[in-house]
């Protein structure tokens, strides 16, 4: 669960206090929290208790943020998971109702959803609720039936909230499920080449390597073995995570992804390689002797043109003009099957945190995506990676 966002969804329920203890086992498993509270829960525990709890501030209403905060916090999910879940949450869930923040982040969110249900025994062997479990069943949802035992009323019966470890365990497979790139392997190159032109100077680009690393978290989580071959330092959570080989030049970026792609099922070429290197790197500093300076360049040798066998090949344009011409063409040249093309013009994109691109596929359909942050990014291009791989193992 290391790095999930999921999201706890938590309703009126007299157990709405044992989502507190959930609150802390999802954190000590290592996920990130976000707890999304009804109206209706509010009155059982405090906000503050869940805010305290999960290190983020709980969200209990639909207008405390802009109107598009519903739809914000959906596309960050990786899991819903309501627990308790109310009779009511679950009807207004199984009518598409998106009247309260909970049903409405949950009808905008596309990931897995589990949902705990919790209530009197009577209410929940209710034919109408049972009809509203079956129809959220038919959607998808995955359903943590309530457990037997004493209840709020003091009878015995099915309604209790489900044992936590039961709400994780199913929460786990939930997680497992999503992980479709299992036994793939990918290969992925961030950050800008460095080629030396002395003991101490180089030439480079603006890339920070954001992109890539957003990219090997998002292969990772998917369950691909991911090799990451970087010329900047990658961020701490990822070290664990990936197999990372830190290279400087063209030529060393060069020897790893020919060496890594030997049993890779697909390559992301994200890295801004230098197309040029100075011809001779002097060992010495260059001292200034004169009002002039000519550096000789010498073309690098196209890194991912040059990676053959049955690996699927992605590569990234980065234009000032022209974009769909030159990526296309690209496409085409380095023989790939998919490419992500920026606009950079105007220091766009290098070094941001967001990006907005276009995908084009080898069979010349393309799609334009919005200005979005790179881990948002990195997801959408990990599921078009993910359906190539997947055709190509049919
Ligand atoms: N690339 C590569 N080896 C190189 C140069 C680029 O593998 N020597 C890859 C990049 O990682 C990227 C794709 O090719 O995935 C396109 O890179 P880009 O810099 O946009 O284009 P170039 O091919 O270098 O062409 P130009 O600089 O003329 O636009």
């Amino acid at each position: 669960m290391i790095g999930k966002n999921i999201i706890l969804g938590v309703t009126g329920s007299i157990a709405a206090y044992k989502a507190l203890d959930l609150v802390v086992s999802l954190r000590t498993l290592g996920a990130n929290v976000q707890v999304v509270m009804t109206e209706a829960a509010t009155r059982f525990v405090s906000v503050l208790s869940f805010s305290a709890l999960s290190g983020q501030q709980a969200i209990c209403n639909m207008w405390e943020e802009n109107g598009l905060s519903h739809i914000t916090i959906a596309q960050k999910a990786d899991i819903i998971l309501i627990a308790p879940a109310s009779a009511s949450t679950i009807a207004r869930l199984a009518c598409g109702d998106a009247s309260d923040i909970l049903s409405a982040i949950t009808l905008a969110a596309t990931c897995p959803k589990v949902v705990c249900a919790a209530m009197n025994d009577n209410m929940y062997v209710n034919t109408a609720t049972q009809a509203n479990v079956k129809t959220l069943k038919s959607y998808g949802f995955k359903i943590v039936e309530p457990a037997y035992g004493r209840l709020a009323s003091g009878k015995i019966g099915r309604g209790r909230l489900a044992d936590a470890s039961d709400i994780i365990a199913a929460v786990q497979v939930a997680i497992d499920e999503q992980k479709d790139l299992l036994g793939q392997a990918i290969v992925i190159t961030a950050g800008g080449t460095r080629e030396a032109i002395d003991a101490v100077r180089f030439i480079s680009n603006r890339s920070s390597g954001k992109m890539g690393f957003a990219l090997a978290q998002a292969a990772w989580q998917r369950g691909a073995k991911v090799t990451l071959i970087s010329t900047a330092t990658p961020p701490l959570e990822l070290h664990d995570k990936v197999d990372i080989t830190m290279v400087d030049s063209a030529l060393e970026m060069q020897k790893a992804v020919q060496q890594a792609c030997l049993q890779a099922s697909a390559i992301i070429m994200a890295a801004a390689v230098a197309d040029y290197k100075p011809v001779y790197q002097e060992e010495q500093k260059i001292k200034k002797t004169s009002e002039h300076m000519t550096l000789q360049l010498i073309r690098t040798e196209d890194i991912i043109s040059q990676v053959s066998g049955c690996c699927i090949k992605v590569g990234f344009a980065a234009e000032t003009a022209d974009l769909l011409k030159q990526a296309k063409d690209k496409l085409k040249n380095k023989n790939l099957d998919m490419i992500v093309a920026n606009d950079v013009s105007g220091g766009r994109v290098f070094g941001s945190d967001n990006t907005q691109f276009v995908i084009i596929k080898k069979d010349g359909s393309s799609h334009f995506y919005e200005d979005m942050s790179k881990t948002e990014a990195a997801t959408v291009i990990i599921e078009e990676v993910a359906k190539l791989l997947n055709k190509e193992d049919k």
